[in-house]
């Protein structure tokens, strides 16, 4: 339904405060329903996947309230045991709700997440933990059961360090009966969050930030009061935003050592990054050169930083190579970074980015949230006008994103997209103007 218009070329300038971590926040919400009382979290983002959860939750006996970045979460006495379709399709991370659920209600129903399929995007991960806590897990038309009259210890070791399996299977091993030691666990700094959050409700986690995780269940958690760490995706795209621009820009509300990876490979390509005034600031970039980028589990190159560094990498002199590591198909943005000029060859897992193409304005669509960021970025470094498409994707993960760019300098404006305007009848021509986003969220809350 709406675009972005972004009129390329002007380099960014000031400073831009990042908001609280998506990836963090959403297992937190979720672990809210561990408690007997209500939790309060703090510095949360206004995003659409933010919201799709909390309406989940509410379905399962939640009471929910969010107000100017502060959620508060009554848990149910005991949650509902179904996660309907409808409400977990918006996105894979409602599949976090099983471990507080099978915790708490002994049982859940859910369905598969997103809508894929088990074998394409696989949770299968997550199963092997919960049945090796001792539950029952069986599975058909599209819904996955877990029943488990009391879980209880195990050493589950994960064959990958997924994210969300090391999540998921933590918030049930809190409540389990004796010591759970998760190993090969994710190392990430959201991993870290929910463990500190759930060690304030009365939880014993230790190791969490390493690869070996170790929890001894207790009887029962309390709810408390926690702050979001800030995102780190979010404050990286705003430093790569700045280098795609050849801006100045001063990224405040970070936590430098959660960004190393990322950092180090901008320093590499010649962004000049420094820790200045509590924040990461991004002086004009003299020479921009070519690198090499493979994507890993923390504390390596973050996957959800690819899109974006390859936006900024077709800028660059010289060739550059980009492995993606983490998930099997997530190229689908240079197909449309082609089609403003980028000459880009891919070679199964890598990509190939010809250095020294100046990029011109084109019409684009994203494919997904950090796609649809970097075709963003790439807008703003372009010659001419782009419009990107597909918003549903940005505004699943991105605060305020036109607005925070538009106050650094950036020439980039919501609208209807023509074709649509046409449709339902509205004057082509007419902008959606500042400030005016929240009425206008992603796909998830017309349905
Ligand atoms: C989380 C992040 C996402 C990020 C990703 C990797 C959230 C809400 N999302 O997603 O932004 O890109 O980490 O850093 O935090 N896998 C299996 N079996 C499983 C689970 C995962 O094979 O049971 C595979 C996936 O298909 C994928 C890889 O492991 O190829 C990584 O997935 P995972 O770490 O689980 O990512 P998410 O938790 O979904």
């Amino acid at each position: 339904m709406y675009e972005l218009a972004i009129t390329g070329g002007r380099p960014l300038k000031g400073t831009v405060r990042v908001s609280g971590s998506k990836n963090a926040v959403l297992p937190i919400i979720c672990a809210a329903l561990l408690a007997k009382s209500p939790s309060i979290i703090e510095d949360v983002p206004d995003l659409v996947d933010v919201r799709s959860i909390c309406t989940l939750i509410e379905h399962l006996g939640a009471q929910v309230e969010l107000e100017g970045g502060k959620l508060r979460i009554t848990p149910p006495e005991k949650p509902d045991t179904e996660a309907p379709y409808q409400l977990v399709r918006r996105m894979r991370a409602s599949f976090l709700v099983l471990g507080p659920m099978l915790a708490r209600a002994g049982k859940a129903k859910i369905s598969l997440p997103g809508g894929c399929a088990i074998g394409s995007r696989p949770i299968d991960l997550h199963l092997k933990g919960f049945s090796l806590l001792g539950a029952d897990i069986t599975y058909g038309y599209g819904t996955i059961e877990a029943r488990a009259r009391q879980l209880t210890g195990s050493r589950i070791h994960l064959d990958f360090p997924s994210v969300g399996a090391t999540e998921n299977i933590l918030m049930a091993a809190v409540l389990a009966k004796g010591n759970t030691v998760i190993e090969n666990a994710a190392e990430e700094p959201e991993i870290v969050d929910l463990a500190n959050y759930l060690n304030s409700m009365g939880a014993s986690v230790r190791g969490a930030g390493t690869k070996i995780i170790r929890v001894k269940g207790v009887d029962h958690l309390t709810g408390t009061t926690h702050k979001i760490i800030p995102d780190r995706i979010e404050a990286g795209t705003f430093l790569v935003a700045a280098a795609c621009t050849g801006g100045e820009v001063l990224v405040e509300n970070v936590i430098p050592e959660h960004l190393q990876p990322l950092l180090a490979k901008l320093g590499e390509a010649g962004v000049p990054i420094f820790e200045e005034q509590g924040g990461l600031k991004v002086y004009p970039v003299k020479q921009l050169r070519g690198i090499k980028v493979k994507t890993m589990p923390y504390p390596g190159f973050p996957t959800d930083m690819q899109p974006q560094v390859m936006s900024l990498l077709c800028l660059a002199s010289g060739n550059s190579i980009i492995t993606e590591t983490v998930f099997e198909n997530r190229f689908q943005h240079v197909s449309q970074l082609e089609k403003m000029g980028a000459r880009i060859k891919l070679s199964g897992r890598s990509a190939i980015i010809e250095g020294d193409r100046p990029l011109h304005g084109a019409v684009v669509k994203a494919s997904d949230l950090r796609a649809g960021a970097a075709l963003v970025l790439a807008g703003l470094a372009a010659r001419g006008e782009s419009r990107v498409g597909r918003l549903n994707h940005i505004d699943r993960g991105y605060e305020q994103f036109e607005q925070k760019l538009r106050a650094l300098g950036a020439r980039i404006t919501r609208k209807i997209r023509a074709e649509k305007m046409l449709h339902h009848g509205v004057h082509p021509g007419i902008y959606i103007g500042q400030g005016r986003r929240q009425e206008f969220p992603g796909e998830g809350k017309y349905q």
